[in-house]
């Protein structure tokens, strides 16, 4: 599927716009990026383009969201089967939400993702805690993509957006309200 293909067949369902759509379709697909994840399902429509960009590299995508998520309608899974891509997704509902699940995978066991994208509470300390973590649950070279970074309806994603670009090793890109860090190898 492309980017277009999914935006026809997810017309009218908030959220992902086609534009972020093919940008990081693109970069997944640029850079061969085969394990992705999500932080904020909603209805699973930035979740089909991340699945279109792993169906292409042969990857896989995890998106994690609260229980409440699986109330909606149309819920996830029926999107991704709407678009041919049930088989790419796990979909992770968890009352400790994104940060327990970033805490449970920082184990030895659990192999680190090459792409995370971070679109779930908007408030200022998970956001930080969410970008925190998800550097650390990446391999080098990875990317960690957060949305709304120069949106003033979130200032505290503006305000969190200033403390990820102090951290050391990551190298820090802006699109528009998308801002792009990339892990250094150090
Ligand atoms: C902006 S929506 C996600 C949109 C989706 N990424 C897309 O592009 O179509 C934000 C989602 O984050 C979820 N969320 C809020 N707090 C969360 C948390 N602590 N852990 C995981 N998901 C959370 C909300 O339930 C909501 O579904």
């Amino acid at each position: 599927m492309t980017p277009a293909d999914v935006a026809k067949a997810t017309d009218g369902v908030r959220w992902m716009s086609l534009e972020h759509g093919t940008f990081f379709y693109d970069l997944i697909v640029k850079n061969g990026f085969r394990s992705i994840l999500e932080l904020g399902t909603l209805h699973g429509v930035g979740t089909c383009y991340l699945a279109a960009a792993a169906e292409q590299t042969g990857g896989h995508v995890v998106t994690v969201d609260l229980p409440w998520s699986a109330t909606l309608k149309p819920e996830a899974a029926e999107l991704l089967k709407k678009c041919g891509l049930r088989e790419r997704v796990s979909i992770v509902r968890r009352k400790d939400g994104a940060e327990g699940f970033l805490v449970s995978r920082l184990d030895a066991a659990f192999a680190p993702f090459n792409f995370i994208y971070v679109d779930a509470d908007h408030t200022y300390r998970p956001t930080v805690l969410f970008a925190t973590l998800a550097l650390a649950s990446l391999v080098p070279g990875g990317y960690v993509c957060f949305d709304d970074i120069n949106n003033s309806g979130y200032p505290d994603v503006r305000r969190a957006w200033q403390v990820v670009k102090q951290l050391p090793g990551v190298e820090i890109t802006e699109h528009g309200n998308l801002g792009v860090c990339r892990r250094g190898s150090v």
